[in-house]
């Protein structure tokens, strides 16, 4: 049988030698997508606040942990000035407040503005010039469905941060377009993830927490991290390279 020698050919992993740095890896989406950005090839600089959960990362080939806490302008900056190129920073770390507007206090409102959206704009600040410097660089943010695309009830100071998440991404997006500079966002559904199974047994009776969770998917399910994990690997990747500005739902049709 004849088989071009192109056919042939070894397929190239997606993110191969791709430099790529995120927060909030220490468990969760984070470490799902930590795993799989590795597992595609890339050089990874995996940070949470958490160094004792971050350790589990210690010895998986290609990535590298580092205890950052995103808020802290002065430990971002020091992230950044260990990089002479970066292709992909991905920013994860986000808060959940359990609340109506009546139920946030002036206290809650600043501490999710600053993990969700502050963290953010400390991390692109720091970064994006080296990626300009090369023009190119993919920049991916963590939105949610609550946010300006889904009311959800008690979920008032997180839907207000996770929309901003979305203004920053489209902001960034048509700023530096032009420029090599591609900028998403990921607006997930329900994730099983450890915070969120907290979150269940916090609840004054969380059985029934987490039956109702179950009952508002309406795949029948939660999402996994893995499944968020494999969108983050295609928006670091060049096979998005005619995508930017882009909000992607990955919800189970939650919000339909
Ligand atoms: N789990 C869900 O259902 C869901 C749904 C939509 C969006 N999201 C978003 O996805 C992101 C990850 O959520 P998750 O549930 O996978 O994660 P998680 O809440 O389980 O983990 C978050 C991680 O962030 C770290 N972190 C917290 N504050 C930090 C700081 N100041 N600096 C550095 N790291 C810090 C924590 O140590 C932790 O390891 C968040 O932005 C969340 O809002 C989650």
């Amino acid at each position: 049988m004849y088989f071009r020698s192109s056919v042939l050919k070894k397929k190239k992993s997606l993110l191969d030698g791709k430099v790529i740095v995120l927060s909030a890896a220490a468990q969760g989406i984070g470490r799902a997508a930590a795993i799989a950005f590795a597992r595609e090839g890339a050089q990874v600089t995996a940070t949470d606040i958490n160094g004792e959960k971050l350790k589990e990362l210690d010895g998986i080939p290609g990535i590298k942990t580092k205890v950052v806490d995103i808020t802290n302008k002065d430990q971002v900056e020091a992230l950044a000035q260990e990089f002479n190129h970066v292709d992909v920073i991905f920013n994860v770390a986000g808060f959940v407040h359990h609340g109506s507007i009546l139920d946030c206090e002036e206290a809650d409102w600043d501490f999710s503005m600053n993990v969700n959206v502050r963290s953010m704009y400390l991390m692109i600040k720091a970064f994006l010039p080296k990626m300009l410097a090369c023009k190119s660089g993919s920049i991916i943010n963590m939105s949610s469905v609550a946010s300006s695309i889904k009311g959800v009830v008690n979920r008032c100071v997180y839907s207000t941060s996770k929309a901003a998440v979305i203004g920053l991404t489209k902001s960034v997006a048509a700023d530096f377009l032009e420029q090599g500079i591609r900028c998403n966002c990921i607006c997930p559904g329900t994730v099983d993830t450890p915070s969120l199974r907290g979150r269940i047994q916090a609840r004054p009776d969380p059985e029934q927490a987490y039956k109702d969770f179950i009952a508002r998917q309406k795949i029948g399910r939660m999402c996994t991290a893995e499944e968020v994990a494999h969108l983050c690997v295609y928006l670091a990747s060049d096979e998005s390279a005619y995508v930017t500005g882009a909000k992607y739902i990955i919800d189970g049709g939650w919000s339909l």
